[in-house]
């Protein structure tokens, strides 16, 4: 099992997606291992999207990352870093397909919803970042022989 970090951002938060969000997940069959939420500050901000941090963008990212409360989360499950990126779609909502999260609730690709971590290394980071070890939980869902073949 994969494990990968998700969060329900600011607009997500105040736009009454937080549900929405969570049913798409939770009926993928996903799992979820840890959940806050937390008004992002700046430290933190910068350091969730210190990759961008010489992007033109960087400003305008932090003032909306920090702007109200978002949801983070752990999610578990097969292949779960590539399977939520393929859930929240591409960056650009108006690019994103429908069926998505990004394609069917956005518009502007600075209020895009969801974040979600990219990679096995980002997954790690993001996680860490956000919740101690003893934060993440170990339980099983009843349906898991339903969801997994094996
Ligand atoms: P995220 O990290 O939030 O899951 O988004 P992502 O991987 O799909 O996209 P990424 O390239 O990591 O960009 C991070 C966030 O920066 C904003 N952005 N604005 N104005 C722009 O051209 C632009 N490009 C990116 C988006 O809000 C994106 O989610
Ligand atoms: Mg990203």
């Amino acid at each position: 099992m994969e494990r990968t970090f998700l969060m329900v951002k600011p607009d997500g938060v105040a736009r009454g997606l937080l549900g929405e969000v969570l049913r798409r997940v939770e009926g993928k069959g996903l799992k979820i291992t840890a959940m806050k939420m937390l008004r992002v500050d700046e430290p933190l901000g910068k350091r969730h999207y210190e990759e961008h941090r010489e992007k033109p963008f960087f400003p305008g990212l932090i003032s909306f990352i920090t702007s109200g409360p978002s949801v983070a989360m752990v999610v578990e499950g097969r292949d779960a870093i590539k399977v939520m990126r393929a859930m929240i779609g591409k960056t650009d909502p108006k690019e994103a397909s429908p069926g998505t999260i990004r394609g069917d609730f956005g518009l502007d690709v600075g209020k895009n919803i969801v974040h979600a971590s990219d990679s096995k290394s980002s997954a790690e980071r993001e996680m860490a970042l956000y919740f101690a070890p003893e934060e993440l939980l170990t339980y099983s869902r009843a349906d898991e022989p339903w969801v997994y073949e094996e």
